[in-house]
């Protein structure tokens, strides 16, 4: 089904239908042709994105990877229509994005829990806001909680958590709301490398038990490989989508798969993809 036109994420000229997925459905999400331009006082127009074009299967986990600048933030934000794309389109499952809505769940870099409130109140703050009763809202942060291997600090505040910890209530945050796609920004850039590989076997187990499509966005190659099913690797700004590579991994992948020849190679794929980026001169301004 073609996105229907009039909405403010579509270009005017934007008129190619919108691809499908290899099974003949419509993807979960479908980003085409997404360019971003700011405005800015000192560089005057910055084209950031340039027609991107990626989709995220239902149940799928995919990464971006990227240098810094390449608009990657700009892009998830666009998705979970907290900013408007200058020109293409945004769905998820045939229906245009136009805001930020329930259906998807936002996870940043840094903490971003309410310092004012406890761990269980942190998580049940959306369905609050959705109006949900007490009594389910208090079951739903229960069940998350404890899914995220927290439920003996339910009444902590934030400041009494470790920065691992602060993103398990995040992601429990998100997961409360039944997202059907989580945006993940770095979720564990801030973290030291023991905690950031635990998070991330963590990160598998979740995503297995909840179904929930992930598209993740880092700066670390070994975790794309070792998360993703796919990964996208972006070009220096303005972002395109460079080349896109396929992780063969099952889904029930162990630690243990980082010391595959496999693991190795796509390692080393996508540092060089990275790498011969870094050093293509910049076109003039
Ligand atoms: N609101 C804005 N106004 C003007 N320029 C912006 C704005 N937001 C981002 N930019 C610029 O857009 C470019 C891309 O930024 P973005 O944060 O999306 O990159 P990124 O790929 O996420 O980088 P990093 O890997 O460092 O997080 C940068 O040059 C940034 O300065
Ligand atoms: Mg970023």
């Amino acid at each position: 089904m073609n996105a229907p036109d009039h909405t403010p994420n579509r270009s005017e000229h934007a008129t190619t239908p919108l691809a499908r997925a290899s099974n003949g459905q419509t993807p979960h999400l479908h980003v085409q042709d997404v360019s971003k331009q700011f405005v800015t006082r000192k560089k005057g127009n910055l084209l950031v994105l340039d027609q991107v074009s990626i989709h995220v299967e239902l149940n799928e986990l995919v990464s971006i990877v990227g240098t810094s600048g390449s608009g990657k933030s700009t892009l998830l934000r666009i998705i979970a229509g907290l900013l408007h794309a200058t020109s293409g389109v945004v769905c998820i499952d045939g229906q245009p994005v136009t805001g930020p809505g329930p259906d998807r769940g936002m996870i940043f870099q840094h903490d971003t829990l309410y310092p004012w409130l406890s761990v269980a109140a942190n998580v049940e703050y959306g369905l609050k806001l959705q109006g949900v009763s007490r009594n389910e809202r208090r079951d739903q942060a229960a069940y998350y909680v404890q899914m995220v291997g927290l439920d003996k600090f339910a009444h902590a505040l934030p400041h009494q958590l470790s920065g691992g910890m602060k993103q398990r209530v995040a992601i429990a945050r998100a997961l409360a709301n039944h997202p059907q796609l989580l945006l993940m920004d770095e979720p564990f850039g801030s973290l030291d490398a023991h905690t950031r590989t635990e998070m991330q076997q963590f990160l598998l187990r979740i995503w297995r038990e909840t179904h929930t499509s992930i598209l993740l966005v880092t700066h670390d190659v070994p975790e794309a490989v070792f998360l993703s099913q796919r990964v996208y690797v972006f070009s220096p700004r303005p972002g395109r989508v460079k080349t896109e590579i396929a992780i063969p991994f099952d889904t029930e992948r162990s630690f243990g798969i980082r010391r595959t020849s496999t693991f190795h190679q796509l390692e080393w794929q996508l540092l060089d993809l990275l790498q011969q980026e870094h050093y293509e001169p910049s076109p003039p301004a």
